[in-house]
C-alpha cells in the first residue's frame, strides 16, 4: 500500500522581513553576518563570478583528462537513499554519525544529500546492470556533495568534486592509473602534488591486524580524545583517521597495517608503486593513511599540495583507493573497484592564490588578460535595435563582446568599457550602420580605426595579437 504524503507545515516556518544585510567573507570565506533574511546558510558558499573562470578551467581539465583515459561522464541525483551510504560508508565513520543530511521525505522514507558519489556510482553499476556491459566500466562525475562539517578554511557544507571510478577489475595497473590520473589533473591546472599511498589489506588480512591494533589502543586509552575512546570498540581502524592533535603520539606509535598484508596484497601493493614510479608519479608511504570511509580494500591514497607537503586533512585535494567490497554491499553482485575524487573549493583556493600572487609580480600579465576584452557601444536608438542581431552575428564568428545596452550616452558605455579593463570598443552609430562598418577605438591611444564589418574579426585578431 502506498504511504500516504506527509503534509509539510511550513506555517511554522519563521520568514522575517529584516532587512537583507551585505555579506561579508571573513578570512576563511565564510559570511559572518547571521539571522537576516537574505543570509547565506553556515558552510556553505556562493561561486562568484570572479571564481568562475577557475571553475571552467577545472571543469574543462577534467573532462579533457577523463575523456582521454577512456572515462565516461555520469550524473548521479544529489538526493538518495540514506541507507546507501550508511551500508557503504560504513556506522562508525564520521561522515554517517555527524555530517550526513538526513531528513524524512513526505512518503516518510530516509533520504539524504549526497556525502560523496562513489557509492551513488556503485548503485547505478547495480540498478542499471552494467555488470552485463564490457568491464572495467569507467565513469567520471563532476558536481556537489553535502556534509555537516564545522566550517573552516577549506571545509564546507556543500563542496565539489570531480571523480573517476573504474568497477570491474581486480589489477594494481588500475589503482596506479586512477593515481596517475588525478595528480595529473592537478598538474595540468599548474599545481605540482604529492600522492601519500598506503595499502589496508583485505579484509581477511585486517582481522588479525584489528586485533593487535585494539590491543595496543587499550593500553593507550587514558591517552586518546573520546571520540578515539568510544572507537577502540566501534570501528578501531578509524583512531589512525583522528585528526586530534591529542592523539597524534598514539597513532604514530601504533602497529603498521603493512606488517600484517598478505603475500599477494603486498605483491599488489609493490605492482601499483612500480608503476608509479614508471609514470613518475611522486609519492610517499604513509603507513597511518586509513582514510575516513569504510569501504575500502588494499590501496588507498591522498594528494597534497607539493609546498605544504605533510598535511592535516584540510588540505587534503583528493584522495581514493580500492573498494573491492563495495558493490557487493549495496547488493549486486561482487564487483571490484577503484576511484578517486578531487575536493575543488580547495583547488581553487590554490588557482586564485597563485593567480593573485603572479598578477602582484607582474602586473603585464594582467593587462594580456585584459587586452582580451572588448566591449560593444551603439550610437543612437537606430543602432540599439540593430545591436542583439550584430552581436549574435559576432558571437557567430568567434567574437566575444561585453555591451550594456541599457546604457544610452556613449560617453557612459566607455566608461564602463574603461572600468572593464577592455583594450578595444567597437562603436556602432547610423553611419556604420548605413555603411556596412563599424569602428574600432583603442581604448588606451584613443586612436580609432573604421573596419568593414566583415572583416571585424580579422581585425580584432591583428589588433590582440591572436594568430588566426
Ligand atoms: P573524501 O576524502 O571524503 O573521499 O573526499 C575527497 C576530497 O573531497 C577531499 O580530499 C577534499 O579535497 C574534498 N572534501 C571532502 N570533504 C570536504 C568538505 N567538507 N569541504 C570541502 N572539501 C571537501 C571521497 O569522497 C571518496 N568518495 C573518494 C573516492 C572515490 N574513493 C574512491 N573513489
Amino acid at each position: 500500500m502506498e504511504k500516504k504524503n506527509k503534509e509539510v507545515k511550513l506555517k511554522n516556518v519563521e520568514v522575517k522581513s529584516t532587512p537583507v544585510d551585505v555579506a561579508v567573507e571573513d578570512e576563511s570565506g565564510f559570511v559572518s553576518k547571521k539571522g537576516k533574511f537574505a543570509s547565506l546558510l553556515r558552510g556553505m558558499k556562493d561561486i562568484l563570478p570572479r571564481e568562475s573562470v577557475y571553475w571552467k578551467k577545472m571543469y574543462h581539465a577534467a573532462e579533457d583528462i577523463s575523456e582521454a583515459y577512456g572515462f565516461v561522464y555520469t550524473e548521479t541525483p544529489i538526493l538518495e537513499d540514506a541507507a546507501l551510504f550508511i551500508r557503504s560508508l560504513g556506522r562508525g565513520t564520521d561522515v554517517i554519525e555527524k555530517e550526513m543530511y538526513v531528513f524524512e521525505d513526505r512518503d516518510g522514507s530516509k533520504v539524504c544529500l549526497r556525502p560523496e558519489a562513489t557509492a551513488s556510482l556503485a548503485r547505478a553499476y547495480i540498478y542499471h546492470g552494467m555488470h552485463t556491459y564490457p568491464q572495467p566500466v569507467k565513469m567520471w562525475y563532476y558536481g556537489p556533495m553535502f556534509r555537516h562539517d564545522r566550517p573552516q578554511a577549506g571545509r564546507y557544507r556543500e563542496f565539489h568534486q570531480f571523480g573517476c571510478e573504474n568497477f570491474g577489475v581486480h589489477d594494481p595497473v588500475v589503482d596506479a592509473e586512477l593515481i596517475v590520473v588525478a595528480y595529473n589533473f592537478l598538474r595540468d591546472l599548474g599545481i605540482k602534488s604529492i600522492v601519500h599511498i598506503n595499502s589496508i589489506g583485505t579484509a581477511e588480512d585486517r582481522q588479525n591486524y584489528l586485533i593487535e591494533l585494539t590491543g595496543y589502543l587499550r593500553t593507550k586509552r587514558g591517552y586518546l580524545c573520546e571520540d578515539c575512546k568510544k572507537r577502540i570498540v566501534k570501528n578501531p581502524l578509524r583512531v589512525l583517521d583522528c585528526k586530534n592533535e591529542q592523539c597524534q603520539p598514539i597513532i604514530e606509535e601504533a602497529p603498521q597495517i603493512l606488517d600484517w598484508l598478505s603475500v599477494s596484497s603486498k605483491s599488489f601493493f609493490t605492482k601499483v608503486l612500480e608503476y608509479l614510479g614508471e609514470a613518475d608519479v611522486p609519492y610517499t608511504l604513509r603507513s597511518t593513511l586509513v582514510r575516513g570511509l569504510d569501504y575500502y580494500t588494499e590501496t588507498v591514497f591522498e594528494l597534497y599540495p607539493e609546498e605544504t607537503g605533510e598535511g592535516s586533512a584540510q588540505s587534503a585535494l583528493g584522495g581514493g583507493g580500492r573498494y573491492d567490497l563495495l558493490v557487493e554491499q549495496v547488493g549486486g553482485q561482487p564487483t571490484p573497484g577503484c576511484g578517486f575524487a578531487i575536493g575543488l573549493e580547495r583547488v581553487v583556493a590554490i588557482l586564485r592564490n597563485a593567480a593573485e600572487k603572479k598578477a602582484q609580480e607582474n602586473k603585464d600579465e594582467r593587462q594580456i588578460l585584459d587586452r582580451q576584452v572588448v566591449y560593444f557601444a551603439h550610437l543612437g536608438e537606430q543602432a540599439r535595435q540593430r545591436a542583439l542581431k550584430i552581436i549574435e552575428n559576432l558571437r557567430r564568428a568567434g567574437v566575444h563582446l561585453y555591451h550594456n545596452l541599457g546604457k544610452g550616452a556613449l560617453k557612459a558605455q566607455l566608461e564602463q568599457a574603461n572600468k572593464l579593463h577592455a583594450a578595444n570598443t567597437l562603436i556602432l552609430g547610423q553611419k556604420e550602420m548605413q555603411d556596412g562598418t563599424i569602428i574600432i577605438r583603442d581604448m588606451e591611444s584613443g586612436i580609432q580605426e573604421i573596419v568593414d564589418i566583415k572583416k571585424l574579426k580579422t581585425a580584432l585578431e591583428r589588433k590582440m595579437g591572436v594568430e588566426s
